[in-house]
This record gives C-alpha cells, sequence and structure tokens, in this order.
C-alpha cells in the first residue's frame, strides 16, 4: 500500500475527487492547510487576493491505495488539478506499512 498526498489548489477538489473515484478509490481525507513553494517574496493569487507569500490556503488531500493503482491515481490527480498558473501543488507518495479498518477488523487492501 501507498499513501499519496496531494497539495492543491482549493477549487480543483471536486474534479480531483471525482477523477480519484472514477479510478475505484474508496476513501479520502481532506485538510484545510497553508503553505508556501518556490515563490517566497513573490505574488500567488488566490481568489482575487495577493498572498504576498509566506502562506497560500491549500487542501491536503490524503489516499490510501493499493500500490497497482498509484502511477493512475498520480496521473489523475495531475491532470485534474493543473491550471498551468504558480501554485498548482505537489503530489507526494508515501509507503504506508498497515491499514485497519475499525469495524470490520479487516487488514492490508482488504480495509480500504
Ligand atoms: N517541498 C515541499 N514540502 C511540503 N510541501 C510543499 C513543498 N512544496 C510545496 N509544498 C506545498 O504545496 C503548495 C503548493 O506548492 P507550489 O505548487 O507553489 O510549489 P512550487 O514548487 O512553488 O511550484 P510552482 O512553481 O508551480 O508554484 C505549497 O503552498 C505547500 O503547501
Ligand atoms: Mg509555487
Amino acid at each position: 500500500m501507498k499513501k499519496v498526498e496531494a497539495i492543491i489548489k482549493p477549487f480543483k477538489l471536486d474534479d480531483v475527487k471525482e477523477g480519484l473515484t472514477d479510478l475505484g478509490i474508496y476513501g479520502l481525507t481532506v485538510s484545510e492547510v497553508k503553505g508556501f513553494g518556490r515563490q517566497r517574496g513573490h505574488k500567488e493569487v488566490y481568489r482575487g487576493a495577493e498572498y504576498q507569500i509566506d502562506f497560500v490556503p491549500k487542501l491536503k488531500i490524503e489516499v490510501v491505495m493499493p500500490s497497482s493503482l498509484v502511477a493512475e491515481a498520480v496521473k489523475v490527480i495531475q491532470e485534474k488539478a493543473k491550471t498551468g498558473e504558480i501554485g498548482d501543488g505537489k503530489i507526494f507518495v508515501l509507503p504506508l506499512e498497515e491499514a485497519i479498518r475499525i469495524r470490520t477488523g479487516e487488514t492490508g487492501d482488504d480495509a480500504l
């Protein structure tokens, strides 16, 4: 299993979610986060406001999936989250040791 974490522009959430559920992903977690990338000190526009960087609002999506789905999931996220402007975000892929579905006690891929 892997955990795919994607930091995206907030208005891209629905597109990304749809792309991932089409792939057969059963669950995901979304958090409101703030961050910055390479343009520290430069301007990034968010909802008409110019953030003189430091911290720009983003969403973080976390999805745990079988390793076999990662390549496709990364591709879908990249396609759906891309505007071509700065601040489109990043995708990180992490190894994931174990998953347990609390209600049933299932583990591993079965728990997803
Ligand atoms: N190295 C990193 N580690 C953790 N989070 C990061 C990292 N780089 C970017 N992020 C997160 O992703 C968000 C978006 O980053 P962003 O897309 O601006 O990266 P970038 O490298 O500046 O690319 P671009 O040049 O396209 O803007 C940041 O606000 C931050 O939350
Ligand atoms: Mg940037």
